[in-house]
């Protein structure tokens, strides 16, 4: 042990231990269901297993170029085409990434400024903020609106200054489940219009959307797209989040501005596993069959948990479903998450550490990307509560 006694500069003041690693450690130790962090519960289909074994025998082992190995940006374009009917230039507009966070990170260093303004929805994905502030931006944090977590946008509007620039959103939504409708998108097109303001779009779950629900992408419009950074993550959509490849979509002039930040953050990301990615793209049924097989586990689990005094918020999106616990205990869902676990058997995260000023809700997310044992496991417990 090495004990160092220099004093060290707090760059994020008040930020511990993500709560993820808090309830997962939690769970581990008092031999609980782990319905906390978001990561899937299945395998990695074996055929991309394969690949990846292949690729590294065939010596693709090595550094890779620095926007993303050239075929894997091409079937990149091609999705987004076929999907989005959108225009993306293999070369200047696709960079691969280490996955979502690392995008997110490297987008917000790229484009925000000393004293920039970002807004941001709450409950928000734990990593957007902390990024804003070191790169010395200010988080304006709007609530999304209860029940359906939806965003007022004339309280936006409202709050535009010459210093926005940048508005951070995410469809659909880690935590609240919700998704962006037809109306987020006029009102989004007309709150930018005649601005500079960029969008952050996280768009990881871009197939984890259910009952009939369209992804609206950034990227299907042309008037949002040209200001938009949007950020994708393999992880989600294969099932494979330890593997941590994504990707950046951006206007050519804003992928060079987020890539010279890039080749000195990551420089580039892992080469094999491109490889294999790039041919397991060309058979779109891998992520075409995602919104029914999480729609059945949704489904499922709400199936499960019919008869517990824990009541479901509306989920149109993303693994995650948000219950109210007011029926059981007036506990603070810090607490209540903690005892849960403990007594019950079933971790889950507390809502209020998605928020900066939280307010008065009893909510807990619980991750329904398991196996369906699984989630009847925990329901059961949850059901004695
Ligand atoms: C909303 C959201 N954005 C980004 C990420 C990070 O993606 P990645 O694991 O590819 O870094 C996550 C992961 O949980 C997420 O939920």
């Amino acid at each position: 042990m090495y004990e160092f006694k220099g004093s060290l500069p707090d760059k994020l003041p008040g930020a511990g231990t993500t709560i993820f690693a808090v309830m997962s450690g939690l769970a581990n130790e008092c031999g609980a269901i782990n319905l906390s962090q978001g990561f899937p519960g299945f395998p990695v289909a074996p055929e991309l297993i394969d690949l990846a074994h292949r690729k590294m025998r065939e010596g693709f082992n090595q550094y890779a170029p620095l926007p993303g190995i050239r075929p894997l940006r091409a079937r990149i374009a091609d999705k987004m085409k076929r999907l989005y009917g959108a225009d993306y230039d293999v070369d200047t507009e696709i960079t691969i990434t280490a996955g979502g966070t690392q995008a997110i990170y490297t987008a917000i260093t790229a484009v925000i400024e000393s004293g920039d303004e970002v807004i941001v929805f709450e409950p928000a994905y734990d990593c957007y903020v902390p990024a804003v502030e070191l790169a010395g931006g200010k988080a304006i944090h709007f609530h999304l609106q209860e029940p359906d977590f939806s965003i007022d946008w004339d309280a936006v509007r409202k709050a535009i200054t010459s210093r926005t620039r940048m508005i951070l959103l995410n469809s659909p939504q880690n935590p609240a489940g919700s998704v962006l409708g037809k109306a987020d998108i006029d009102a989004l097109k007309s709150v930018t219009e005649g601005t500079d303001i960029l969008i952050l779009s996280d768009e990881v779950y871009e197939h984890v959307i259910f009952d009939g629900h369209e992804h609206l992408s950034m990227a299907r419009y042309p008037e949002l797209a040209i200001r938009s950074l949007i950020v994708f993550s393999f992880g989600k959509t294969y099932h494979a989040t330890g593997w941590k490849v994504g990707y950046l979509l951006a206007p050519a002039a804003i992928t060079a501005a987020f890539r010279k930040i890039h080749q000195f953050n990551v420089f580039v990301v892992n080469h094999p596993l491109q490889q294999a990615l790039a041919e397991y793209m060309n058979d779109p049924s891998h992520y075409e069959e995602l919104p029914a097989f999480y729609q059945e586990k949704r489904d499922a689990f709400l199936s499960y948990m019919e008869g517990s005094r824990f009541v479901p918020r509306p989920c149109k999106g993303s693994y995650f479903a948000l219950f109210d616990y007011s029926a059981i205990s007036d506990e603070p869902d810090t607490e209540f998450a903690r005892q849960l676990t403990r007594e019950h058997k079933v971790a889950s995260i507390p809502v209020s550490v998605f928020y900066k000023n939280p307010p008065r809700q009893n909510l807990l997310r619980f991750c329904f990307a398991k196996d369906n044992d699984t989630l009847r496991g925990a329901a059961e417990r949850l059901k004695k509560v």
